[in-house]
């Protein structure tokens, strides 16, 4: 769908085997079937169906302009969780290293596409943005886990979850944006790399017994990602909500703001 564009360009992220997917799916099944389930229901929560009904790039106004925060803000978590990196963990430094330099120019493609389609009319604007709560709250669960330096819990919430998410919203917005005549690599190339950054995340974690307590911890806390991801992209359209999961990723609750 979205790469028959760029067919002509390097492919930035390597191609992904799916036999080694389904082993990593399968190993870490006590993780990714609960995460799926949740980041699967998020995707049919109102703000992707306000996306489907996008009638111009403008009214995206109100979500680019967070999403660029996002965009430029993740990446220098990246480097935070790089630069804090033990001793103990430096073989970890390449992963760190490679996701914050591929997500390092995200936010100016995104600028660049909010400039030619008329959503802003100077970079300036976006410094003046007043981000929500939702989309501090989920840009400082990835500040938490960059400080407490716990290898397995960043890997479950960033990559497993957070990416995945990213991965699900750019999988609905990057086609919509093409049939709106506004088609951009800012969104097709997510498409892609999220995907990468959510899979190869499980290269790197442990085996960890399904019935711990750790197992218990990192689940909610990748949950938890997956919780704030959603919030803030209802924020950005005006709807007060955040959905709460159960261990198994079903929803528990949903805490309504009036
Ligand atoms: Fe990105
Ligand atoms: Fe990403």
């Amino acid at each position: 769908m979205s790469h028959s564009q760029a067919a002509h360009a390097e492919p930035k992220y390597e191609a992904i085997d799916q036999a080694k997917l389904d082993a990593l799916r399968h190993k870490h099944a006590w993780l990714v079937e609960p995460l799926y389930r949740a980041s699967d229901l998020v995707t049919e929560m109102p703000f992707f169906r306000w996306v489907k009904r996008l009638r111009t790039p403008l009214e995206f106004k109100c979500v680019a302009e967070q999403l660029y925060f996002h965009s430029a803000t993740f990446p220098k978590v990246m480097g935070i969780m790089l630069g804090f990196t033990s001793m103990r963990e430096n073989p970890m430094m390449p992963f760190y290293s490679k996701h914050a330099f591929g997500e390092s120019d995200h936010h100016m493609l995104l600028r660049t596409w909010m400039r030619r389609h008329g959503l802003i009319d100077s970079d300036a604007e976006l410094d003046k943005v007043i981000t929500s709560i939702e989309t501090n709250a989920c840009v400082n669960l990835a500040y938490q886990l960059a400080v407490e330096q716990d290898r397995d819990k960043w890997l479950v919430t960033i990559n497993s979850g957070i990416e995945r998410c990213s991965n699900d919203f750019f999988k609905i917005v990057a086609p919509k944006m093409h049939e709106l005549g506004a088609g951009d690599e800012y969104f097709d190339v997510h498409v892609e790399a999220d995907e990468h950054h959510s899979i190869m995340g499980l290269e790197h974690l442990s085996s960890i017994d399904p019935e711990s307590h750790r197992a218990k911890v990192l689940l909610s806390k990748a949950l938890e990602g997956v919780s704030l991801w959603a919030a803030m992209l209802h924020s950005w359209i005006g709807i007060g909500m955040m959905p709460v999961f159960n261990l198994d990723g079903t929803l528990a609750a949903e805490r309504k703001r009036a």
